[in-house]
């Protein structure tokens, strides 16, 4: 199978990038596919709020017609059988810069069909030293109310210890439910709860 990990930080070898590094070798030894996209590659413009206008303004196909990068990475998301999103802890909130694409995923949830729903997800975030569950738990929940499958054990972080050893393990259980679930569990429709 072919998973995502998407890291948000400014920096493509900082800790964020590590866990995510961690995750890949995992996913590698256990026979699939991981690409990492550092979102600092991409541009990403902010939401322009259609759906307060009309919910039918926003939908992927009118996002793609801003014409930064999103269709790019929303194509990956989607082809993906799960993602872990990596963040820095920035102010004890994610990044703006992933903020910005949780905002831009609007339209993969505002339309009859789902995009990423049931998708396996996984959550890790770097931090200097406080705040990474407030900015994990911020992203944990639009991705529920996106339909994405938050994984048992789904989340980890770093504070300032770089090489603790529970992280490692935590990234390497995540990666391995996340394997399960996406194996168990794929075709079964969430919001219309039928299929399977
Ligand atoms: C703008 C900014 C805000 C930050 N805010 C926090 C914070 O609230 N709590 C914290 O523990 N570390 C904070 N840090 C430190 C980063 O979380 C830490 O350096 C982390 O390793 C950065 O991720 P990276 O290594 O992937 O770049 C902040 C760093 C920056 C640049």
């Amino acid at each position: 199978m072919r998973f995502l990990g998407i890291n948000g930080s400014s920096r493509k070898d900082g800790l964020s990038n590590k866990l995510l590094q961690i995750a890949s070798e995992e996913f590698s030894s256990l026979g699939h596919d991981f690409e990492v996209l550092h979102l600092v590659d991409y541009r990403i413009e902010f939401c322009r709020g259609c759906v307060s206008e009309d919910m039918s303004l926003c939908s992927p196909e009118k996002c793609y017609e801003i014409g930064d990068d999103f269709e790019k990475i929303a194509s990956k998301m989607i082809a993906s059988h799960g993602i872990i999103f990596s963040t820095p802890v920035y102010w004890y909130a994610p990044s703006a810069r992933l903020w910005s694409l949780i905002e831009r995923m609007t339209s993969l949830e505002n339309t009859p069909r789902k995009y990423l729903e049931g998708k396996p997800v996984g959550v890790v975030a770097a931090a200097g030293e406080d705040g990474a569950q407030s900015a994990i738990t911020s992203l944990i929940v639009p991705l529920i109310h996106m339909g994405m499958l938050v994984l048992p054990f789904g989340m980890t972080y770093y504070s300032g210890k770089e090489e603790d050893p529970e992280t490692l393990r935590y990234i390497k259980r995540m990666v391995r439910n996340m394997i399960f679930a996406a194996g168990k569990l794929q075709g079964y429709s969430w919001w219309e709860n039928k299929g399977g």
